[in-house]
């Protein structure tokens, strides 16, 4: 990657690539060794937020989109039936690992798996939830297009992400961070927008989650 002196050494920086499943691969493969002690204690309260609100649910079978390495699915109340999908192979490899470690019979599936190209059957869950993905995948209304089909009508929605903020400093410095983008392994000024139609942001349950309100919880029922 360019530095911040490279750049002003050489001209204007390049233009900004878009962070595609190659990137995300690559990404996730140096995130997956240390993604838990570095990523687990700030996500944690958020992460527990989405739990909550899919245990609340009736039993049922729930997909977890974009699993990484399993954090979440010690949480899930057994009664519910969990399918996890993630393109890198290797955060996968640690979700398999715990569920094995820890005993995790509520886990149906582990799969590699495009959330933008699934290959479930339409309404084949009752819930699906995305944790710390949208700001992730390449296209994120294709992947939401891709949780409506596959979730029954009247089913569940859940997304947990940090979006960007509307002005200040620290839209400034999401906006900064934003050309290390494909280091980093996800878009820090990702916009609500990019997620939701009008339409949807209307309809949608939205929650500021700790800390600070760094992160929100919006909940849709599929339509
Ligand atoms: C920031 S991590 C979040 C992991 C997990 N949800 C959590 O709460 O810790 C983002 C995850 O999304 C996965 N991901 C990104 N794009 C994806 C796609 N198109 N399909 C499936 N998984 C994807 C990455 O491989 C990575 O494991």
């Amino acid at each position: 990657m360019t530095s911040l002196s490279e750049r002003s050494r050489s001209g204007p920086a390049a233009p900004r690539r878009p962070l595609d499943a190659e990137a995300v691969r690559a990404a996730y493969a140096r995130w997956a060794r240390v993604y838990d002690p570095v990523f687990g204690l700030v996500s944690a309260p958020a992460r527990r937020r989405a739990v909550s609100a899919v245990n609340a649910l009736p039993d049922g079978r729930v997909l977890e989109v974009g699993v990484g390495t399993g954090l979440s699915l010690p949480l899930y109340r057994r009664g519910l039936r969990v399918t996890g999908i993630d393109l890198s192979p290797e955060m996968l490899a640690r979700a398999r690992a715990k569920v094995v470690r820890e005993g995790l019979d509520h886990v149906e599936a582990l799969l590699e798996m495009d959330a933008e190209d699934m290959t479930f059957a339409d309404h084949a869950f009752d819930s699906a939830v995305a944790m710390f993905v949208a700001s992730v995948v390449p296209n994120p209304r294709r992947m939401l297009a891709e949780m409506r089909r596959v979730v029954r009508p009247g089913g569940t929605l859940l997304f947990v992400n940090h979006f960007a903020a509307k002005g200040g400093l620290r839209l400034a410095i999401e906006r900064a961070a934003a050309p290390f983008s494909r280091a980093l392994g996800w878009h820090p000024d990702f916009a609500l927008d990019a997620l939701l139609t009008m339409g949807e942001r209307e309809e949608a349950e939205i929650t500021p989650c700790p800390p600070g309100g760094l992160f929100s919880l919006v909940r849709l029922r599929n339509g």
